[in-house]
């Protein structure tokens, strides 16, 4: 996945973080006690040599992913989203994020960076459920969650120690939806369009029953012949009751007959 090829929203490229990444402007969002309040990030002091160890780690093919939240205008790096303890049987992975330039929150970045991310994961990489968990007083990261579609889970009673006190711990995890029964209808067959009918047909059949259909049926076949021999340009149309009958009468009319070959498409039938 390190190898992967960036992600790309309406306002964001999103791409695996390099140590390149790591600005001084990245360093002091790790080391705001605000921007960290609700991350594991808070438990220690970041420098270059400990970012770097963090997004190698992070990086490790099949495992874990840290990508990257770049603006597309700018180019600015914002932020980030991890997914992490992939495993492979499963297809379940770990997740967590961060908008680290608090000059973006509440500018939709974290929902439209999620919302590709979980599409990515089910789609393009076959994973089947997130999960994340947040401080339970992480008003931003419940609704967050909750508009993409993650339902809560469990609560962890007192997981966490912050500011004196102990805090609930809030799991959410979204499952690929499945496909519903016409999605995967789609999928297993050669897709047919039915004959349209309209109040039209309907009352043209009745019509037809209602006049003795079986003593005056050329009255309609006639008309419909006339009709399309107009249509096509030709002095003669003939109706006929089905597309093999057709068939019949095309070969017949062109004289071919045992021992001639005719070519014919392996699809056939498709309305
Ligand atoms: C949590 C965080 C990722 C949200 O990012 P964001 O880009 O500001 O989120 P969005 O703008 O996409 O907003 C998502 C929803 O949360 C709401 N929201 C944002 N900040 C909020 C806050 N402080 N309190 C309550 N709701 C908030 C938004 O209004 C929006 O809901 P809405 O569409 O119904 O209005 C970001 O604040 C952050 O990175 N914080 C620091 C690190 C962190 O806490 N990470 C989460 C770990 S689980």
């Amino acid at each position: 996945m390190s190898q992967m090829e960036p992600i790309v929203t309406e306002h964001q490229t999103l791409r695996p973080l390099t140590a390149e990444d790591i600005t001084p402007a990245y360093l002091e969002a790790l080391n705001d006690p605000e921007v960290v309040r609700w991350t594991e990030a808070r438990h220690q002091r970041w420098d270059e040599a400990s970012a770097a160890a963090y997004i190698t780690r992070s990086n490790e093919p099949g495992a874990s992913v840290l990508l990257g939240i770049f603006l597309k205008d700018s180019g600015r790096h914002i932020g980030g989203i991890r997914l992490f303890n992939i495993h492979p049987v499963d297809r379940r992975a770990e997740l967590s994020l961060m908008i680290f330039d608090k000059s973006q929150w509440s500018h939709g970045c974290a929902t439209e960076a999620l919302e590709a991310v979980v599409d990515h994961a089910f789609n393009a990489w076959g994973l089947h459920r997130l999960h994340a968990d947040y401080y339970a007083e992480n008003a931003a990261s419940a609704r967050l969650f909750a508009k993409a579609g993650f339902q809560i889970e469990g609560v962890y009673k007192d997981h966490f120690f912050i500011g004196g006190a102990h805090m609930d711990s809030i799991r959410v995890a979204k499952v690929k939806p499945r496909e519903t029964a016409l999605e995967s209808a789609r999928r297993a067959f050669i897709p047919s369009a039915g004959p349209s009918m309209t109040e039209w047909e309907v009352r043209r059949v009745s019509q037809a029953v209602q006049d003795g259909w079986y003593t005056n049926m050329r009255r309609e076949i006639d008309e419909f012949e006339r009709r399309m021999a107009a249509h096509a340009g030709r002095r003669y149309a003939l109706a006929l009751s089905s597309c093999t009958g057709a068939i019949h009468v095309a070969l017949m009319s062109l004289g071919i007959g045992p021992g001639d070959e005719v070519s014919a498409p392996d699809l056939t039938w498709v309305a």
